[in-house]
């Protein structure tokens, strides 16, 4: 068992495997080239800052790095889990935490069972040695990273500020309500955009959602307070809207609604200020047959989302078009689907789309972006 101290700070890095080469670089580019010391997976690194505190904000502040954390010890497991439990016991002790939770990550693991059981193993082990177990409210999350038969550990939370609001192993800052009640898995996109670039959505406040089928973001932004306009030729799930919204729906050319009850149709051609009357607005239609200056009609806004599956620098040019409807201050919120490789290329080439219109551009890989990233920006 070794124990880290003083001389040697070591951490381990967490990303997405879909985004392991740009990880690496901008690691790299944050640390220093020789910090790598160990992969753990193609997903989890461990890098070694000599006698230096790991520049943390610089990696909550990077494009691909989800977040590090303080590695505390490592564990050969290869005969059981007794040494391990017995360190946890005495760190959660040492360190004063009234409770704690085991995560388990299995990389590459001589142990066939999964996560699961090994957490239940290791905490019913550590009671043994004292230590109160709280799943629900633990006082400590310890992070177990299984890799061959040793044990890395690290503590997730607490005095990991940065890292705190970007779950890896477990989605447990998952919001309940989107859980309960969320129309659709992209709701943890919006919900991990608004925690991580901190944006307010304030009650009356006007939001334009391009590409809102079937709904989730929508739903989000009126659970928020916002009055939506929603753009999609497809179908929106109005029935799972928070209950008593005023909904209504402006059909496209040749497009129907099959559910209109209780929803007011309409006139596409006689849209204009008149929808404030309502929570939300859907537009069924495709984006390109609507004329900005009908969008101008009907803002100015105070935020946009536009999670459309097209090449990123296509949203990024829908979103300067669009920014004539916007507020000035007003927040953008684009998914940057990313096609190809040419990851680099395609972020500089949206940014540059956008240089005119918004500014404080940022992009992050957030933990539910598929092979996507979340493009920030305030209009100009
Ligand atoms: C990933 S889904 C959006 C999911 C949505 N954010 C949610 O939370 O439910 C992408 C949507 O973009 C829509 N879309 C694709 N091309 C479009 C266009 N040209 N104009 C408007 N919507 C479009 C699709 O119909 C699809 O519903």
């Amino acid at each position: 068992m070794s124990n880290f101290n003083g001389k040697s700070m070591k951490y381990i890095v967490f990303f997405d495997k879909r985004f392991l080469q740009q990880s690496i670089n901008e690691l790299r580019s944050i640390l220093g080239e020789s910090k790598i010391l160990k992969y753990l997976s193609d997903s989890v690194i461990i890098v070694d800052t000599g006698e230096k505190k790991a520049d943390l904000k610089a990696i909550y502040d990077s494009v691909f790095l989800y977040k590090t954390e303080e590695l505390i010890f490592e564990v050969e497991v290869a005969s059981g889990y007794s040494a391990l439990e017995e360190k946890l016991a005495s760190v959660q002790k040492e360190k004063g935490y009234a409770s704690s939770k085991t995560e388990v990550l299995k990389e590459a693991a001589f142990d066939e069972r999964n996560a699961k059981s090994i957490e239940v193993e290791i905490g019913t082990g550590m009671e043994k040695y004292g230590a109160r177990i709280d799943l629900l409210n633990p006082g400590a999350v310890f992070h177990v990273i299984i890799n061959g038969s040793t044990a890395y550990v690290s503590i997730a939370g607490s005095d990991n500020a940065y890292g705190a609001t970007l779950d890896y192993f477990r989605n447990r800052n998952m919001d309940r309500d989107i859980v309960e009640n969320g129309i659709s898995r992209a709701e943890f996109k919006i919900h991990e955009a608004i925690d991580y670039f901190n944006i307010k959505v304030c009650e009356g406040s006007r939001a334009l959602d391009i590409g809102a089928a079937p709904g989730g973001w929508s739903r989000y932004l009126m659970k928020k307070g916002a009055d939506v306009v929603a753009i999609d030729a497809g179908r929106i799930n109005y029935e799972a809207m928070p209950q008593g919204s005023r909904i209504a729906v402006a059909l496209g050319k040749e497009r129907e609604i099959a559910d209109a009850e209780d929803i007011d149709v309409l006139d596409m051609e006689k849209l204009d200020g008149s929808w404030k009357g309502y929570d939300l607005l859907h537009i069924k239609e495709l984006f390109g047959n609507i004329k900005i200056s009908e969008l101008v009609k009907l803002g100015p806004f105070d935020i946009m989302c536009i999670d459309i599956n097209i090449p990123a620098q296509e949203s990024a040019i829908i979103a300067a078009v669009c920014s004539e409807a916007l507020k000035k201050g007003a927040f953008l919120i684009l998914t940057l689907k990313m096609t190809d490789d040419k990851i680099e290329q395609a972020m500089a080439k949206s940014k540059e789309a956008l240089g005119a219109t918004y500014e404080d551009i940022r992009v992050k890989k957030l933990p539910h972006d598929r092979k996507e990233l979340t493009l920030f920006a305030v209009k100009i």
